[in-house]
């Protein structure tokens, strides 16, 4: 949920620190702080808002100087966004400074323990806790003891850095919950919640594990568990450069990574479909293969846009495979001691693969003793490593917050794997080769939808001062009308809602009149009468309707007000190429509202809380 940065080395650790802080934003920015030694004291900055605030604030001439830094970038739980608040922490003394991600679950048991001994907490966070508990057995302690002892008290999560005057030229690290990599160059070391904010240093880099501290010098790593054991493992690569993560002239992130989509599609399936067998190979999943006919219910877990990615995913598996599919909601999964049964399946769908609820939900199943399987686009993430196997997206790091081109990969992988098991499992599989076929010519499509941008714009600026919106779809398409909606409402603050197009008239047909732009998709498909009938309903009680049809379709200009055309596809990926106008509807939208796009209020990009 926030973003941490921990830097060792001769290139300027503060201006590093702030950098890298840039790069992690996406995380959490309601306010940001940096710590750095100089001149035997830890000095710090930390403000209230986004790092631009943070930035202006600090004396560089002052701080530049220094070797070894810390930063974090907060998405508040405990306590407002504040100076006071921000991160990093430091004990009574101002010798020892601590960020933090997570939460402390027991931290008011422990302020009051600590209150008592006499430490003087400034903050009304939970991290606090930890910076004074480190604080008591440093007094004895060596830093890396001090920090593993503290933490045999802590219930919750953390990803956290500290280092101390005492040994200022080392930090100390450690992870449970909360995703931590350790980059480590020539002469430099570099800790950060994810690799975007190391890539630039270098390629050569450590996953943390849960239960893991890391001892740090400018040259040197040595990871440990919670029982200082020393652990052995090699370093992994990096295999995207900066490239990926710049805006390429684009004025956002979300615009770059909707207009990326055709490029991402492909990699979701390149190298793997076997056209001449009609087949799809995915290697990560090769070890379900002989089980794949034993499996009788799939349940696909995520959040927000993974989850609606999950609902398109039961359509398809269904169809496709035969396999009866549930799905669920990860933040309720866990909490509702879900029944599962030997031959099950749970596929987990997370862009960022460190979705708290969804890593719970994963957790929860393998307790029982379920397979797991893993859709995720962050390679090396949470979810990607503790499943038993999974399917890359492939799709490059996606910084908007608003999730697109994940949301569209997510759909086409799950898309994949339903095929995958369709040809292992004795089901009728005639329209695989179609489908197949209409995979490639995909990206083609996709063009043509992007293609309309600016007429997208100009709908937008009809209804960019709307307070409410409707979203209808039926069939595969109901998922793609939550979406929407979900996109409008977290970057333009519109209300907007998603519903089965023909659930509309039992209820919320009642909020229609000539203020309600209601967006049907509406393609040529079996249940088209049906949703033109609805369609029919609105337009009876003046609502206006914004239609995504299927190119050729002229009848439906009788009925809509304004007709979005994507072009004739295979069924299965309609959803797929539905989304992208909507992805743009609330992209103008947003922009024409003067909102933070990529940065919406109140959300961070991975929700590393539960
Ligand atoms: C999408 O636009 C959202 N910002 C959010 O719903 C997101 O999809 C959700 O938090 C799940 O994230 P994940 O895919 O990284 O697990």
């Amino acid at each position: 949920m926030c973003g941490i940065v921990g830097y060792l080395g001769e290139k300027g650790a503060t201006q590093t620190v702030l950098n890298s802080l840039k790069r992690l934003e996406y995380r959490g920015y309601d306010s940001s702080g940096i710590s750095c030694f100089l001149n035997g004291e830890i000095i710090t900055e930390k403000r209230a808002g986004k790092i631009s605030v943070l930035e202006s604030a600090m004396d560089k001439d002052v701080m530049n100087g220094a070797t070894v830094a810390i930063g974090h970038t907060r998405w508040a739980t405990h306590g407002e966004p504040s100076d006071f608040n921000a991160h990093p922490h430091l004990d009574c003394t101002g010798s020892l400074a601590v960020i933090h991600n997570g939460i402390v679950e027991n931290y008011s048991d422990l302020k009051k323990i600590l209150e008592k001994e006499g430490h003087k907490f400034r903050s009304e966070t939970d991290t606090e806790s930890v910076v004074h508990l480190i604080e008591h057995y440093h007094r004895e302690d060596d830093i890396l003891d001090a920090v593993i002892k503290a933490l045999d008290h802590v219930e919750g999560t953390y990803g956290l850095v500290a280092f101390s005057v005492k040994s200022p030229h080392r930090l100390v690290a450690a992870r449970k919950g909360s995703p931590l990599v350790l980059g480590v160059g020539d002469g430099e070391m570099i800790l950060a919640s994810d690799a975007s904010a190391i890539v630039e240093h270098t390629r050569d880099v450590l996953y943390l594990e849960d239960g893991e501290v890391v001892d740090l010098t400018q040259n040197e790593y040595k990871l440990y568990d919670l029982n200082k054991n020393h652990i052995q493992r090699s370093l992994e690569s990096i295999d995207w450069d900066l490239d990926a993560i710049g805006k390429h002239g684009y004025d956002h992130f979300m615009l770059k990574e909707i207009f990326e989509q055709p490029e991402t599609l492909s990699n979701a399936f390149r190298g793997r479909l076997l056209l001449d067998d009609v087949d799809v190979r995915l290697d990560g999943l090769e070890f379900l293969n002989s089980e794949i006919e034993k499996i009788n219910r799939i349940i696909f877990v995520g959040c927000g846009t993974s989850w609606h990615a999950g609902l398109v995913a039961e359509y398809l598996m269904e169809e496709y495979a035969g396999i009866p599919v549930e799905v669920e909601y990860a933040s309720e999964f866990r909490y509702r001691n879900p029944i599962l049964k030997k031959n099950d399946l749970v596929i987990t769908i997370s862009q960022s693969g460190e979705t708290a609820d969804t890593l719970a939900a994963l957790r929860e199943a393998k307790s029982q003793g379920v397979r797991v399987v893993g859709i995720t686009n962050v390679v090396g993430s949470t979810i990607a490593r503790e499943s038993d196997g999974g399917v890359y997206l492939h799709a490059g790091p996606e910084i908007g917050v608003a999730s697109t081109k994940a949301f569209t990969s997510q759909i086409t992988v799950a898309l994949l794997i339903a095929l995958m098991f369709a040809r292992r499992r004795s089901v009728k599989f005639d329209e695989g080769k179609s489908i197949l076929e209409n995979l490639l010519s995909l990206p083609k499509a996709v063009n043509s939808v992007l293609s309309q941008c600016e007429k997208i714009k100009q709908i937008a600026e009809i209804y960019s001062e709307n307070h409410n919106f409707l979203y209808l779809g039926r069939g595969i398409n109901y998922p793609v009308a939550l979406e929407g909606a979900l996109k409008l409402k977290e970057i333009s603050y519109i209300h907007a809602e998603g519903y089965p197009a023909a659930e509309m008239k039992h209820g919320p047909i009642a909020l229609i009149d000539e203020q309600m732009p209601v967006v049907f998709i509406a393609t040529r498909d079996e249940i088209y009468n049906k949703v033109v009938s609805n369609m029919e309903e609105v337009r009876a009680r003046k609502g206006k309707i914004i239609a995504i049809a299927t190119e050729g379709d002229e009848e439906i200009q009788n009925y809509a007000d304004h007709v979005i055309y994507i072009p004739d596809i295979h069924r299965s990926l309609v959803p797929i190429l539905a989304a992208i106008p909507l992805q743009l509807l609330a992209y103008h939208i947003a922009v024409l509202r003067k909102c933070d796009v990529d940065q919406p209020r109140n959300l961070a990009k991975s929700v590393t809380v539960e």
